[in-house]
């Protein structure tokens, strides 16, 4: 089956407490966006792209991304999986029901090749899809809600961090995204917990650790050393 990029791209970057929104910030004279776009641009064919931006967004139009004819772009909602679903909707009617969509976060400029290549070559001929992950490094505790009261500790050895791109199959991911948005909002906060919720078994495959999402303001030059790092 064919394979199509999602990339929700529609948030406002509060917590980074920027001027605009952070995909619009810039390492090294480009907007976050654009280097992330043009990684993924690079990497494969894909069947078609599609970038979710909120319905505020002004900066678009400045974008290198702006000027690619292979990328197209959609209104997005208000939490990222409105966005995907919006997505998935405007690829109504081309995409086919098996096929597979990456879904990658705008605000993660180290996505590596690599990784994403492995993530397609080792879900191929999976049923449900996957996500690339890291393990946990830190020890995790549990706290009484309301409480600062420890109530135990998460096995650690059983922990991975959800990382994107997230791989699913089109009819299925967007019929769970459907109900989950629908039925319980609050936990969807990756498209592999709508399909968890949906009774279905994501693999996690191993990536990178430095694929970082850009969310705190010291995430920015973090991103710019990691992406020196990779290109040296
Ligand atoms: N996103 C989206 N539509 C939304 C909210 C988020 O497309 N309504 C996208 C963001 O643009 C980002 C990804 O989902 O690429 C991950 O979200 P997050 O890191 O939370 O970004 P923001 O929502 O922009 O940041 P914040 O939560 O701090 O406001
Ligand atoms: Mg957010």
């Amino acid at each position: 089956p064919r394979s199509w990029l999602v990339v929700p791209a529609a948030g406002i970057g509060q917590r980074m407490r920027a001027d605009c929104p952070k995909q619009y910030l810039t390492i090294s004279d480009r907007f976050v966006l654009d280097i992330t776009l043009s990684r993924l641009m690079s990497i494969m064919a894909w069947q078609g792209c599609v970038v979710a931006l909120s319905s505020t967004d002004r900066w678009w139009p400045a974008s290198e991304s702006a000027a690619d004819g292979r990328i197209d772009t959609c209104v997005g909602g208000s939490d990222r999986a409105d966005s995907v679903l919006a997505s998935l909707q405007y690829l109504s009617g081309r995409a086919a029901e098996q096929d597979w969509v990456l879904v990658h976060d705008v605000a993660r400029p180290c996505i590596h090749r690599d990784d994403v290549l492995r993530l397609v070559s080792q879900l191929a001929d999976h049923p449900v899809g996957g996500l690339l992950a890291a393990p946990v490094a830190d020890t995790i505790k549990e706290v009484t809600p309301g409480t600062q009261q420890v109530a135990g500790t998460m096995d650690r050895g059983r922990l991975w961090r959800a990382l994107t791109p997230q791989m699913f199959r089109y009819g299925p991911l967007m019929a769970a995204l459907h109900r989950g948005v629908r039925d319980d909002p609050e936990s969807i906060t990756d498209e592999s917990s709508a399909m968890e919720r949906d009774g279905q078994m994501p693999e996690v495959i191993a990536g990178r650790a430095d694929n970082i999402k850009i969310t705190v303001p010291e995430d920015l030059a973090l991103a710019e050393f990691i992406l020196s790092r990779q290109a040296s």
